[in-house]
């Protein structure tokens, strides 16, 4: 069997608490496989100038994948994780909070998560809900763990036109005890999705599929989508 089926995430020490949460979300998950499936598809977009300068990283985990991508002056990035520690540097926030709850104004925890956004990027709270303002989104590992519809729906309204979203998606792998009975459990389920969501797929890769296989709805898959609209041209991948 394929260790990276069923890793398990790593923690310097393991927490036995009486939340699994805490027992379970260690700080890394499977960080060598992801480098090596995310770096080049960050590399290619950012040689064609195609990542932008507001990354969110949603269920970013203790070390962010978006941290793969280079520091630039104008770069911000805004790490959402319901486990997140709200700490930060001047161009990383990490925010904690429940993706679930995104859009939801009447929630406290999401008023709270908005405030120490704004500050993070200097503008005005009232332009957040507005404007949309991030250039790519990242969901890396975490779509079998959350509503997935609820969450790409809710972030995929502050993507920019011409913005993009790149996902890795494991179906089924991963920590059962706290998949959610809306996860995403076929990736064709997100195909269509996007769809109704304006954005197009401008590359998919299902890079742990045997040569004979060619379902991919279980697949491991990297995939990158483009917001319809705005001027940045179709990445050649
Ligand atoms: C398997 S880890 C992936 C972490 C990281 N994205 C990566 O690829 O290494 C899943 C992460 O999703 C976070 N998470 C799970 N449910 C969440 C939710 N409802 N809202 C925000 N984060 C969530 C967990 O805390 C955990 O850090």
């Amino acid at each position: 069997m394929l260790n990276w089926l069923f890793y398990r995430p790593t923690t310097g020490q393991q927490v036995k608490a009486a939340n699994p949460w805490q027992e379970y979300w260690g700080e890394t998950y499977a960080p060598e496989l992801k480098r090596a499936l995310l770096k080049p598809v960050f590399d290619k977009l950012e040689s064609e100038d195609k990542i932008g300068s507001l990354i969110v990283d949603i269920g970013s985990g203790a070390s962010p994948v978006t941290r793969l991508l280079a520091s630039k002056p104008e770069r911000k990035r805004i790490c959402v994780d319901i486990a997140a520690d709200n700490g930060g540097t001047p161009d990383e926030l990490r925010v904690r909070f429940d993706a679930e709850k995104v859009g939801q104004a009447g929630v406290l925890s999401f008023r709270k998560a908005l405030l120490k956004i704004c500050g993070f990027l200097e503008i005005d709270l009232k332009s957040v809900g507005e404007v949309e303002l991030v250039d790519t989104i990242v969901v890396s590992d975490i779509l079998n763990y959350v509503d997935f519809r609820k969450v790409l729906g809710g972030f995929a309204e502050h993507v920019k036109p011409g913005g993009r979203l790149i996902v890795l998606n494991l179906p089924y792998r991963g920590n059962r005890l706290l998949f959610s009975g809306r996860g995403l459990k076929d990736n064709r389920e997100l195909y269509s999705f996007l769809e109704e969501r304006h954005f197009e797929i401008e590359y998919k890769n299902f890079p742990k599929r045997s040569r004979n296989v060619k379902d991919e709805s279980e697949e491991l898959l990297v995939l990158v989508a483009r917001k319809r609209g705005g001027s940045g041209a179709t990445a050649r991948m």
